[in-house]
């Protein structure tokens, strides 16, 4: 063993450019080296090396964007932020880059450079499938490999608690075991190329409107059942290298200062091994280090570097202990050493834009969501003869949300990108909807119309067999939309469209849900999302059946909405956004009847449940067998909700699959509960309680239907968070 030990260092002295001993400030060996050891182990041992400013030098970092804030150095690649590393140890630099959906390129400050888009977060949600989540991270993190980056700012898991929340589209959905499954499946994917992924933004960021100063007021025991949850599960399965906190207060303090929040839950109760980097500009005060925050992102934002001369100050004083300072930096080594960073290091590559491309069709055919299909509409025959695309820009592409997850096609055509004004940019990506569907449907006679005027849309839409409209809604960071119309006098164009045409297909590009005043009317609706590079052909698939649709909706599409908080004050006025819900998010919410309901979507086959077994030893097991009644391979979402706990009525998703069936066939489906799920977190004792009684449990197609039903008793349990 110990051989093998002084064989690995000594391979490494050559391998790792370890200078002559001799040299002022070096140490005489690399023991950190040595792979066989824990990443605990080696961050420890290298951390004791640092200096005071070798310290400093790595808890802050800079906004890497130019344009923005000036000259950067030139080692920094432009991008969303860069720590450097400490070469006298071999420390590699941080090069940072946004990566929700594919790998940024902010104001394309990398002239030329581009980045695969998947869909969008909540069309990944769409998907109920972990394995898609998976493919997708590791096919970004791939591509941010090449380009130079080893930290992804990605893993977004806010829970959507407020359906005109700009962001909405980034995140996956209501359900904090959908969202948390999900997104630890896509950091699993990201952290697979030896690179670092975030979860973000920790923690209740649910709305844009005031996000800098809204304090968010939740009860903690809520908090821990439902956003937090979210995290919670995210992290377990992906454990993400670092936790990016959000810019907005929770319950009094901001979230990148409070003590609760980061030392209490996060690395308290969780263990949380990693390193908490803040949001860009999101720092207030030196304390948010004893607080829990880590390192101080984007530092030109804030209004002092504060965790660099401040923080220094503080230590030297003794008013921040350096035993703290030393716990930020080898919780940072700690999460290099554990994701590759010193074994793997980044080398460039070409990107292969065709297999990733493909890697994104493949998740947005999962993710389109069949909302309505009056009559079986679709899927289109392709011997229609006239047909007709209307609007949505659909002769150029699709559209994506903007802000700093924005991804621009790899090779941009200027033609993508719709200025708005006010500096803000529509960028489709380079998938062109009226092309897919010409490449399905080559005998039709497939006529395209902007849908400028109205009339004239009505007027084509009446002498064509069967009638395509789309309906768009920009949404991006740093706003929320007013309310849930379809902006631009759309509603009204896909009325008169749906009017005129019987036989009318609505496909939505949304950021999030949207009202549909002209439902009644159409024929037949699709719910695309941002549905990414690839996604015109996926739609395309989906309208003509070669792929048959098993996207679900990951959040509700509510009726009607209340006021937004803070929407109408002036900017910078300080405001609170209380919760009196709890942890009752969306579906879970009893009250009027939704729109569309959380879990629902349309097959163009058709599925049923039978056998529901309901068995408890370690944890609660629920079986069933779904079948594929109808004569069209599919796949069903298996959805299992809990709808009363030890006497008190909930409604609350405890677990989902997505099954595969051919033609008639069938096939047994076994999930195991979280407990947590069936659980209360208990404040007075800071346990989760599974309180003894009976626990009813039903199983279908969304949250609102019931296909099966079934009740079992269980015995009282607590368990650590
Ligand atoms: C966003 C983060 C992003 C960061 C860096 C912030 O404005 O909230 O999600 O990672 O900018 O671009």
């Amino acid at each position: 063993m110990k051989i093998l030990r002084a064989y690995g260092i000594a391979l490494c002295l050559s391998a790792c450019g370890w200078a002559a001993p001799g040299l002022a400030g070096q140490p005489a060996a690399r023991p950190w080296n040595d792979t066989s050891l824990s990443p605990d182990r080696r961050a420890a041992l290298l951390n004791r090396e640092l200096t005071v400013e070798e310290r400093i030098s790595m808890v802050h970092g800079i906004m890497a964007i130019p344009t923005r804030v000036g000259p950067i150095p030139a080692a920094a690649i432009p991008a969303a932020g860069y720590v450097p590393g400490v070469p006298r140890l071999g420390i590699p630099a941080l090069f940072e880059s946004d990566a929700s959906l594919g790998v940024a390129n902010p104001g394309r400050v990398r002239t030329g450079d581009g980045g695969t888009a998947l869909p969008s977060g909540l069309a990944l949600a769409s998907t109920f499938n972990p394995a898609l989540a998976y493919a997708g991270g590791a096919m970004i993190g791939s591509e941010a490999r090449a380009k130079g980056f080893n930290v992804l700012l990605a893993g977004g898991v806010n829970l959507t608690r407020e359906p005109r929340n700009g962001r909405n589209f980034e995140y996956l959905g209501e359900d904090p075991l959908l969202a948390g499954t999900l997104a630890g499946e896509s950091i699993r994917g990201i952290q697979s190329n030896h690179i670092i992924s975030t979860a973000k933004h920790f923690v209740l960021n649910d709305q844009e409107t005031g996000r800098h100063v809204v304090n968010e007021l939740i009860d903690p025991a809520a908090l821990r059942e439902s956003d937090l949850l979210a995290f919670e599960l995210a992290i377990e399965r992906g454990r993400p290298g670092s936790i990016m906190c959000s810019y907005n207060k929770v319950n009094g303090p901001y979230a990148c200062g409070n003590e609760f929040l980061l030392n209490h839950v996060l690395k308290g109760d969780w263990a949380y091994p990693g390193w908490v980097m803040s949001d860009w500009g999101a720092v207030y005060a030196t304390d948010f280090a004893a607080r829990g925050l880590d390192q101080e992102s984007g530092e030109q934002l804030d209004q002092q570097v504060w965790f660099a001369a401040p923080l220094r100050a503080a230590v030297q004083a003794g008013t921040i202990p350096a035993s703290r300072l030393e716990d930020m930096t080898r919780r940072i080594l700690r999460s290099m050493f554990a994701n590759g960073l010193f074994d793997y290091p980044i080398e460039r590559s070409e990107v292969d834009y065709a297999a990733h491309t493909q890697v994104a069709r493949n998740e947005a055919s999962e993710a389109i969501v069949l909302l309505r299909n009056r009559d079986g509409t679709l899927p289109l025959a392709s011997s229609v003869a006239r047909i007709l695309v209307v609007g949505g820009h659909a002769d150029l592409g699709t559209p994506s949300g903007g802000g700093s997850s924005q991804v621009f096609p790899p090779h941009t055509d200027p033609g993508t990108i719709i200025p708005l004004g006010g500096g803000k940019n529509m960028v489709f990506q380079s998938s062109s909807v009226v092309a897919a569907i010409r490449a399905r449907a080559p005998k039709s006679t497939v006529t395209f119309y902007n849908g400028s005027y109205v009339s004239q849309a009505a007027a084509l839409a009446k002498q064509s067999d069967a009638v395509i409209v789309l309906g768009t809604q920009w949404t991006t960071e740093n706003e929320d939309v007013p309310d849930l119309t379809l902006p631009s006098g759309q509603d009204e164009l896909i009325e008169a469209v749906t009017e005129a045409n019987p036989h009318t297909v609505v496909v939505l590009e949304t950021g999030g849900p949207v009202e549909m005043p002209w439902l009644d009317h159409s024929a037949a609706v699709l719910e695309a999302w941002y549905a990414g590079a690839g996604g015109a052909d996926a739609i395309a698939d989906v309208l003509f059946g070669a792929v048959n649709p098993s996207g679900r909706l990951p959040i509700t599409f509510p009726a009607s909405v209340g006021p937004l908080p803070g929407f109408l004050l002036p900017a910078g006025q300080a405001f609170a956004a209380p919760h009196p819900h709890g942890s009752a998010v969306g579906y879970r919410q009893p009250g009027s009847k939704p729109l569309f309901p959380f879990g629902y979507g349309l097959s163009y086959s058709h599925f049923s449940y039978q056998g529901l077994k309901l068995a408890s030893a370690k944890a609660l097991t629920v079986s069933f067998d779904v079948r594929n009644d109808s004569a069209v391979a599919g796949k069903e979402v298996a959805q299992v909700y809990l709808t009363s706990a030890a006497g008190e009525s909930v409604k609350r998703l405890v677990g989902f699959t997505k099954v595969e069936l051919a033609a008639n066939s069938a096939g047994r489906v076994r999930i195991e509960v979280d407990p947590r799920l069936l659980s209360h977190f208990d404040e007075k004792t800071q346990r989760w309680h599974l309180q003894k009684g009976r626990y009813d449990i039903e199983v279908g197609a969304s949250s609102r239907d019931s296909a099966l039903a079934g009740g079992i008793h269980l015995r009282e349990a607590w368990r650590k968070p």
